[in-house]
């Protein structure tokens, strides 16, 4: 038998003895397999049904056990299920009465490793339980190695997706940051891109956009006057009433900043808003003069945040109007500036909703700038130490 288990390893490292755990209503089998296998050097118990067993396994962990078939009350059958959902690591050999052909092929479909007729040879015996060791100790290598593998993919997968989601803040940063040297170009709109992002999604999350069609949407809003990157310092930033040459070449926004970014893979959804921002919903706008439904959601929603924010934003020329009176004029406009269903989200927001998101926005942004003044306070301090 050692022989036969012998392989490097186990040579090298004297293993412990293995347990076999022998199942028998008769003592008088149950006390000869036992002497038997103790002989062969097998840890041997015994137990006399199969809610014996139970217990014994409970207490202590059993590798194999081998079981008569027929025993008064619960049977071989039913302990062999038993094993199978509680101790499913446990292998299981069955011994059968001679004759019993069908029952043994049962055995095997339920989950047995083998069976042996009654009174099973001595042979027999130990090269079935060297069988069955074997496969367990093959199938257990099996299992960890799965194990191993299975929390490999998941902290790949979890390292994946922290690296994405690094990838994602430092796009959006540097979307920010373009943006930010855009409002800076324009002193007069200051912050103005990034409020009407938040009154755009406010709006697509009433309309029940979610998930990635909010973010391309607010990605949109973020880079709509992009384009005014290539329109001249002498036309942007003219105080007064523009030419109609002038005209000519402000309309000429949406156009280039649709250039700038659709060969981007991840601003495609985006440069669509970007291209139809200046679009009305009865077709009066531009560059395309696009009507209802041929307008990007997007655009459309970004339409009503985009009045919105102008109206009730300070210029240097004028103050802004209060949040009531551009709510009642957006609605005014509804079906001819605007699509009806996006006005219709946008009231249901309500002026509290509206108002709250702007407080939050200039909140967020002094908190912002009293960490960046503390932060240089104690930059000075530290140079100067
Ligand atoms: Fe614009």
């Amino acid at each position: 038998m050692l022989a036969e288990m012998s392989t490097t390893e186990e040579t090298a490292v004297a293993a412990p003895p293995s347990r076999v755990l022998v199942v028998d209503d008769d003592e008088s089998v149950r006390d000869v397999i036992s002497v038997l296998l103790k002989e062969e050097g097998y840890d041997c118990v015994v137990a006399a049904g199969p809610e014996a067993a139970l217990e014994l396994a409970t207490a202590e962990e059993i590798p194999l056990v081998i079981s008569d078939m027929k025993m008064p009350g619960k049977d071989g059958l039913w302990l062999l299920e038993a094993f199978r959902d509680r101790f499913p690591d446990t292998s299981v050999i069955m011994l059968t009465g001679f004759g019993d052909t069908e029952a043994a092929v049962d055995c095997l479909r339920r989950g047995a490793v083998d069976y042996l007729l009654k009174p099973p040879k001595l042979t027999d015996l130990i090269r079935s339980i060297e069988r069955a060791l074997a496969k367990r100790r093959i199938e257990l290598a099996r299992k960890r190695y799965q194990k191993k593998l299975e929390r490999k993919v998941r902290d790949r997968t979890t390292e994946l997706r922290n690296a994405l989601k690094d990838i994602s803040l430092t796009y959006q940063n540097t979307l920010l940051a373009l943006v930010s040297a855009l409002d800076a170009r324009e002193h007069e709109t200051s912050d103005h891109s990034q409020r009407v992002v938040q009154y755009t999604t406010a709006i697509a999350h009433r309309l029940g956009i979610k998930g990635v069609e909010l973010d391309e949407i607010g990605r949109g809003a973020l880079l709509h006057d992009i384009g005014k990157i290539g329109v001249p310092d002498a036309v942007l930033l003219k105080p007064g009433q523009l030419t109609p040459e002038e005209w000519v070449e402000m309309r000429k926004h949406p156009d280039t900043g649709y250039q700038m970014i659709q060969p981007i893979a991840f601003l495609s959804i985006p440069a669509q808003i970007v291209l139809s921002h200046q679009e009305r919903f009865d077709g009066r706008g531009y560059p395309r003069r696009l009507k209802g439904d041929e307008i990007h959601i997007g655009a459309r929603i970004f339409a009503v945040a985009d009045t919105l924010d102008a109206m009730t934003s300070d210029r240097p020329y004028r103050k802004g109007t209060s949040f009531a009176n551009a709510i009642s004029e957006i609605e005014r406009c509804k079906g001819t500036q605007f699509d009806p269903e996006v006005v219709r989200a946008f009231l249901d927001i309500g002026e509290a909703g509206l108002v709250a998101i702007r407080q939050d926005m200039m909140a967020k942004k002094a908190e912002l700038q009293k960490a960046n003044a503390l932060n240089l306070v104690r930059d000075e301090v530290v140079d100067t130490a």
